[in-house]
């Protein structure tokens, strides 16, 4: 270790060989021009991460999703005249997005779409299990096809009125229910997932003419606090 002879104003500046003065070296303004550089470019590198990190993860985009397409070849009170069920085919094909770039989602519950008829549920479709991951800025999509004979339905008399006026008509409205819960990458708190989906669906049995239909924005429930 050697010190040197610094005249010209040099700042704790030691040769590596201790034998020449070190004046050619950086003077000790230079050197607190690059320190307060570095410490410059340091905390503009911090704050660009903050924010691209704020940006990936301290914003939720909720999903969006859409009813592609529907066909409903069969939708009949099952006979003879119950109240209480439903003859029925009906395909759909559904596209839950996820728009976040960054975050990925997980299900913390099982996501399912439910049918309604009159406000009346006739059928549960599972979509996606619990603990189910649903990658930053993809798009899943979901081919259902159910049938019954028989299912359940409590329409009632007011249901079965309606069931007519529209049967009269040919087109059925039916809402489907998108429902879920998940948890959103670098986040605690569950979400609640919920999305309505209003249908008008003209009934084409087999040999029919198929149905153009017009894709359908589904529209999601308020987000919960901190969602
Ligand atoms: C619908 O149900 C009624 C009675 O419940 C029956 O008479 C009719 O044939 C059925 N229609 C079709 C298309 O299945
Ligand atoms: C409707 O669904 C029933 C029961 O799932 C099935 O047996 C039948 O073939 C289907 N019919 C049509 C027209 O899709
Ligand atoms: C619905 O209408 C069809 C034909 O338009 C008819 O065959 C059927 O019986 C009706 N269903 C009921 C339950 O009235």
């Amino acid at each position: 270790m050697c010190c040197c002879c610094c005249e010209c104003g040099c700042y704790e500046c030691y040769d590596a060989c201790c034998d020449r003065c070190c004046c050619g070296c950086v003077s000790y303004d230079t050197r607190e021009t690059i320190f307060y550089c570095a410490v410059c470019l340091l905390l503009v590198a911090a704050v660009v991460l903050l924010a691209v990190l704020l940006a990936a993860y301290g914003f939720i985009r909720h999903v969006s999703i859409t009813v592609e397409s529907a066909s409903l070849t069969r939708f009949n009170l099952s006979s003879p005249s119950e109240a209480t069920a439903l003859a029925y085919n009906l395909s759909l094909t559904l596209a839950v997005r996820n728009k976040n770039w960054a975050m990925s989602i997980k299900n913390t519950k099982d996501l399912e779409a439910g049918y309604s008829f009159d406000g009346q549920r006739f059928e549960r479709v599972k979509l996606a299990g619990e603990g189910e991951k649903h990658p930053a800025g993809k798009t899943r999509v979901y081919h259902l096809d159910s049938g019954s004979d028989n299912a359940y339905a409590a329409l009632g008399n007011a249901g079965v009125a309606e069931f007519k006026k529209e049967n009269a008509t040919g087109v059925f409205e039916v809402e489907v229910a998108v429902t879920g819960e998940v948890r959103y990458q670098a986040h605690y708190t569950k979400c609640k997932l919920a999305a309505t989906c209003p249908l008008k669906l003209q009934l084409a049995p087999p040999g029919t003419p198929a149905v153009v239909f017009q894709k359908v924005k589904c529209k999601l429930a308020a987000a919960d606090k901190n969602c």
